[in-house]
């Protein structure tokens, strides 16, 4: 079996975050912040102890920033659905997964408006297109960092700077890219940041985080938590109501610990390395067209791909059932990327390297599709 569908969801997992998850389950177990007994006690340090380790990998001093949220999506809709409002205008890619897409249509129809900017044809945005987007009213910028689809690398710098000297708040969704290469929430100027636990922090599937910057407060999505009813509640907490995912989140800590340890930089340089070849190597087969920038330093662990004469769907199947590959296809969520990139309907076959695969398992792949091909 070769796994090559990590910006699905990592696998394997270190083997670090398996024993943090069954310890926390087997041997800690209490409610976090709610009983006050001793494993009560530690169960909420094992909560406060994954948050500071988000906190210290993302450059954020204060971890009380950070909400624990179930997955990116849940992250990316308190945020849009949290702080935006009637009368408030939003800019976006035309290539954002679903999460955005579907939670900006609703809030459309509430009365927010949604400018949507087009990538160029590798899947990167232009400053000067998200400047001439802005109005009076503007107020968010919010992008993927890295499209599920295209992988492209947005450079966020200037993007927040630009964000800054306006006074729009800046939203990246850092599903593909938080803990697979480096990132500060500082030196990008981003407000509000989305993520995920289960892809490059190697957590369990089940956890994400939303990083709010101080003042930034949407409302929650969901009410509930300690305390009488319309008593403030403080961040974290307010955006954490009901018993949270402990054991998860302790995985999702140890996880992060994990990446702390080997270095992001570390797990950078190998998936890069893996992507160099990737595209090097689908390149080269006859019939096979790839979605999204060549140049592999430029663009997140993941390449998407169509095989000339072959649905998506059929290549999927074929790596699966003859090679042992799995990988994902289809629109991934996003069919406004794929439209964007001349995929949509049938969208592409993905494939995306983790810190836990081999060279060799790169190039087992890379002589299946072209086996494929040349059928
Ligand atoms: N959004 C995830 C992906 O790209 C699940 O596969």
């Amino acid at each position: 079996m070769i796994y090559l569908d990590n910006a699905a969801t990592s696998f394997p997992k270190p083997e670090r975050v398996y024993k943090r998850i069954d310890e926390v389950l087997r041997t800690i177990g209490g409610n976090p912040g709610r009983s006050s007994h001793t494993m009560a006690i530690e169960a909420a340090r094992v909560v406060f102890g994954a948050r500071e380790a988000v906190a210290s990998l993302i450059g954020v001093s204060d971890s009380g920033r950070i909400a624990f949220t179930k997955n990116a999506t849940e992250a990316i809709n308190i945020a849009l659905k949290g702080l935006l409002k009637q009368g408030d205008h939003v800019i976006t890619s035309a290539f954002e997964h679903n999460s955005v897409v579907k939670s900006l249509a609703r809030l459309e129809a509430a009365g927010v408006e949604v400018t949507k900017v087009a990538p160029d044809d590798e899947g990167f945005l232009h400053l000067s297109d998200i400047e001439a987007a802005m109005r009076s009213n503007t107020k968010m910028v919010c992008l993927a960092h890295a499209s599920n689809v295209f992988g492209a690398i947005q450079s966020l710098p200037e993007i927040g700077r630009v964000c800054r000297s306006r006074g729009v708040l800046f939203m990246v969704d850092g599903a593909q890219t938080i803990g697979a290469m480096p990132f500060d929430v500082t030196s990008t100027g981003v407000d509000i940041l989305a993520a995920t636990g289960h892809k490059a922090l190697f957590g369990p599937q089940g956890t994400g985080f939303l990083y709010l910057a101080e003042g930034t407060e949407p409302l929650p999505l969901v009410d509930g938590g300690t305390g009488e009813a319309g008593s403030p509640q403080e961040m974290p907490e307010r955006l954490e109501s009901g018993t949270m995912n402990t054991p998860g989140i302790g995985g999702l800590g140890e996880g992060v610990r994990f990446l702390i340890d080997e270095t992001v930089e570390k797990v950078r340089e190998k998936e890069e390395g893996f992507v160099r070849a990737l595209i090097k190597g689908l390149s080269s087969i006859k019939g096979v067209s790839i979605i999204g920038p060549r140049d592999a330093s430029r663009r997140a662990a993941l390449v998407s791909f169509n095989i000339e004469g072959k649905t998506p769907g059929e290549v999927g199947l074929r790596l699966d059932e003859d090679h042992g590959i799995m990988i994902r296809c289809g629109t991934h969520c996003a069919p406004d990327a794929h439209r964007c990139a001349a995929t949509f309907p049938d969208g592409a076959a993905r494939v995306s390297p983790g810190y836990f695969n081999t060279e060799n398992e790169i190039e087992e792949f890379l002589k299946a599709v072209a086996a494929m091909a040349g059928r």
